[in-house]
């Protein structure tokens, strides 16, 4: 057991018989896909949609039931990891590239658990580069304009020598901040910019946040 095993593990307790579940992206939601798998293998019945093409392969994997979006109105649970975590439970959220559906999901969810590791706890949002979803026509001036909101320092995201493209086919230009005072206006803000689809920022989203630790414990904040 690790500290995001145990955080997984742990809000995979959440999920109850006829489920509709979201399922996170990255190395702690893997834990829950995990669990969630083996409940769904000893008779447990959910169905659940994914938030990349990866989660939805692990959950293949583990026969897992799957749905689309047109199938359902909203979901009963979504559980997926974070990059930080500050006291108020606002989140930056996908450094593995899939905020966008993952916020989709969040949204569309009666409750959203965020699992996380205690490195993932933070007094203020920013050290970690804030992740900003922007569509591929005239990108670069969509740098451009928020280069000239804000003095601080814009990386378009890259894999293997290209640019790295979502799984909804925009880029990723991740944003170093350092200390983000009031992410709520941040996040209005950032959404009003032509250009940007979204960004990593998730303001008063979290319901509840399940911190695994290496001893196999955990503790919530809610
Ligand atoms: C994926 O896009 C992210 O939002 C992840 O949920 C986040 O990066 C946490 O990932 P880890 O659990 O791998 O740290």
């Amino acid at each position: 057991m690790n500290a995001k095993q145990a955080a997984g593990y742990k809000a995979a307790e959440w999920v109850q018989e006829g489920m509709l579940v979201g399922l996170g992206t990255g190395s702690t939601a893997y834990y829950v896909i995990e669990r969630i798998g083996q409940r769904v293998a000893e008779g447990l019945k959910i169905r659940a949609i994914a938030t990349s093409k990866a989660s939805e392969e692990l959950a293949e994997k583990y026969r897992i039931p799957l749905i689309k979006a047109a199938d359902v109105s909203k979901l009963d649970l979504a559980i997926d990891g974070a990059d930080e975590v500050d006291p108020a439970l606002a989140l930056i959220k996908g450094g593995g590239g899939a905020l966008l559906r993952e916020k989709l999901v969040a949204i569309n969810s009666d409750k959203f658990i965020v699992i996380a590791d205690p490195g993932k706890l933070v007094p203020h949002l920013g050290a970690f580069k804030l992740p900003i979803e922007i569509v591929p026509f005239c990108y670069e001036w969509t740098l451009v304009q928020l280069k000239s909101r804000y003095d601080i320092e814009f990386q378009m995201r890259t894999l293997d020598g290209g640019l790295y493209v979502t799984d909804n086919g925009n880029y990723i230009v991740d944003a170093s901040f350092g200390v983000i005072k009031d992410p709520g206006a941040l996040d209005a803000e950032l959404k009003q910019l032509t250009g940007v689809v979204d960004h990593g920022l998730f303001v008063n989203i979290a319901d509840v946040v399940v911190i695994g630790h290496e001893d196999g414990t955990t503790e919530t904040m809610e």
